[in-house]
């Protein structure tokens, strides 16, 4: 597919003219987070990955959107919309939401004849330093994509699913991973059919149910805003000395993490999974300017994760995205003794002693 065929050809600027003005419809949607086994790290033009990428989606952290659309006498100069986030009128919101709106007029080019009313709201708190870019762009996505089904139906529920992750991806990339479950694939990868820079698409293979219920416990460390924004990051792997290399590893690290898949090799598992996290943050590292986003507590964490699996023999291992806190993986059969692990050893290590209990998930659901 191309981005063409995400212009919709079912309905004409006449029908969209032709409904009453004063019109009023509402849709809402929850998306989880998703968090990358194989990081995205770096763009091109349009939202474009560098590499492909993989990631589990989760459970619990998730953002519920709702959008209140009321159709306009006349199109509209600029957007018309409102955001409010917890109940509360947001308009530091709205720049990144404007940037969002323009990037997908075109595959909705019914935005200008309505006033949109945006809610929304996360499950975990705001000031965790969990990246709500993902659930929250998947989600104001599918509420887009919903309300055009409502001016003009599509049949297509497959092709409904492929252009929400489309749309999310042109709000922030890794939210196109968030639109379905369980394990979800972004990035054009010469061994994963079906794979698109576009869109993301559900691992098309079989998986060893041991990562079914995989587990997500994510640690606290620094629950504040952001330091370097994720765009920012991203764009310093344009003239980034080791990029190519990167790139290419990511596509090697996919065809590995596909074997680990099939045969539920853990030990495996880990090897990629904890390879990639240090990757990412090497990149920052080693990028100019360089920035470290880790914190002390962040290499705490990692270090009593490696005694603890020598010690134990437990496959529990840690990703990170681009912040400081720590993702830490174990499959269901672990659950316990790696929450008296983490309760024993490594809250100590959160701001506030704060961690959420998530696990993998299915993707984002009508309200
Ligand atoms: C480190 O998707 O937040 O979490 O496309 O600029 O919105 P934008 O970036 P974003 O980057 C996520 C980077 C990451 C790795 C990943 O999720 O794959």
């Amino acid at each position: 597919m191309t981005e063409k065929d995400f212009i919709p050809t079912h309905y004409s600027k006449r029908n969209i003219e032709s409904v009453q003005e004063g019109k009023q419809g509402k849709t809402v949607w929850k998306s989880p987070s998703n968090i990358a086994l194989v990081k995205y790290w770096g763009k091109r033009e349009n939202q474009l990955p560098a590499n492909p990428s993989i990631s589990f989606t989760l459970d619990s952290c998730a953002t519920v959107t709702s959008v209140t659309f009321t159709k306009l006498k006349n199109r509209s100069k600029t957007f018309a919309f409102d955001v409010l986030f917890e109940g509360e009128s947001r308009p530091d919101f709205r720049p990144k939401i404007a940037t969002f709106l323009n990037r997908i007029e075109t595959y909705l080019p019914f935005l200008r004849w309505y006033n949109l009313r945006i809610e929304t709201s996360n499950s975990f708190p705001h000031s965790s330093g969990i990246a709500s870019s993902a659930s929250g762009m998947s989600a104001l996505a599918l509420c887009l994509i919903d309300m055009e089904n409502d001016i003009a139906p599509m049949a297509d529920e497959e092709f409904f699913i492929k252009k929400a992750s489309f749309l999310a991806r042109l709000g922030s990339g890794s939210a196109c991973r968030s639109v379905e479950g369980d394990i979800v694939h972004w990035g054009y990868h010469e061994k994963t059919k079906g794979s698109s820079d576009l869109y993301g698409i559900k691992f098309p293979y079989a998986v060893d149910d041991i990562f079914k219920e995989y587990q997500d416990t994510i640690l606290l460390v620094d629950k504040g805003k952001k330091e370097v924004s994720s765009t920012l990051g991203h764009n310093l792997m344009h003239g980034h000395p080791f990029a190519q290399r990167r790139f290419e590893q990511a596509h090697t690290n996919l065809d590995r993490l596909h074997k680990v898949f099939s045969s539920g090799d853990l030990d495996g598992f880990v090897d990629i999974v904890e390879s990639e996290a240090l990757t990412l943050h090497a990149m920052m590292m080693s990028s100019r300017p360089y920035f470290i986003l880790m914190k002390p507590n962040t290499l705490e964490i990692i270090n009593k994760i490696w005694a603890f699996r020598k010690a134990t023999q437990s496959k529990v291992c840690f990703t990170l995205d681009a912040g400081a806190n720590v993702h830490v993986l174990y499959p269901k059969m672990e659950k316990q003794r790696v929450l008296e692990f983490i309760e024993n050893d490594l809250v100590a290590h959160c701001e506030k002693g704060h961690y959420i209990c998530d696990r993998i998930g299915y993707g984002a659901k009508k309200m």
